[in-house]
């Protein structure tokens, strides 16, 4: 069975976790399944993947427009899937005031919502990313030095590899079912 792991990327660091997560699913799963990590731009026919991943950056609370578009024109496709999405974004990067004005902790939780319109999830997650002064204005940089914010990479690797490994046991069991 073929297992895809796909992605859009605006400044690397989703790029970088799904192919994390396709290099753990690829230990964890036996051939002849084989996995394979495409950025969405490259998937050609959906329909020969059992279980997909997809991973989109978060730009001001939703995925990014290239992301959400592809999702969308692609979910009769993928409704014959077991389908898994993660998010990224920099939930903990920003200080408490500024979390409590962005409501960050419904973050996650509605980002899964706008998802689920477009295909049924098995899961969702929100990973941190990457942040850094080069990606934004200065004057934006100013405000969220002021609320608190944080730049760096906040890639959580250990929580990435954990619950890329339950989808691995989910799919190991899956194969096992259908042989
Ligand atoms: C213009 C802009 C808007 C952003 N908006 C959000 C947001 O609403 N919520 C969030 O959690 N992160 C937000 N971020 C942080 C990014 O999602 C984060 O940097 C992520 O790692 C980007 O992924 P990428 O490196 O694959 O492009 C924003 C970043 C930029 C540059």
């Amino acid at each position: 069975m073929l297992i895809l792991v796909t992605y859009y990327s605006v400044r690397g660091s989703t790029k970088e976790i799904a192919e994390r997560i396709g290099s753990v699913l690829s230990t964890n799963i036996a051939a002849p399944s084989t996995v394979e990590v495409l950025p969405m731009e490259q998937v050609v026919d959906l329909s020969k993947y059992s279980f997909v991943i997809i991973g989109s950056p978060v730009h001001g609370f939703v995925w990014v427009e290239y992301a959400s578009s592809w999702l969308s024109v692609n979910s009769a496709a993928l409704s014959n899937s077991a389908v898994w999405a993660f998010s990224v974004g920099t939930p903990f990067a920003v200080g408490k005031i500024a979390q409590r004005m962005m409501e960050s902790k419904d973050e996650e939780k509605n980002l899964a919502a706008a998802i689920s319109k477009d295909v049924k999830l098995e899961g969702h997650v929100l990973f941190n990313g990457k942040f850094l002064k080069s990606h934004a204005s200065s004057k934006f940089n100013f405000w969220w030095r002021v609320f608190g914010g944080k730049f760096g990479d906040f890639r959580e690797w250990e929580k990435i590899d954990k619950w890329t490994g339950e989808i691995g046991h989910t799919i190991v069991q899956r194969i096992g079912d259908a042989v």
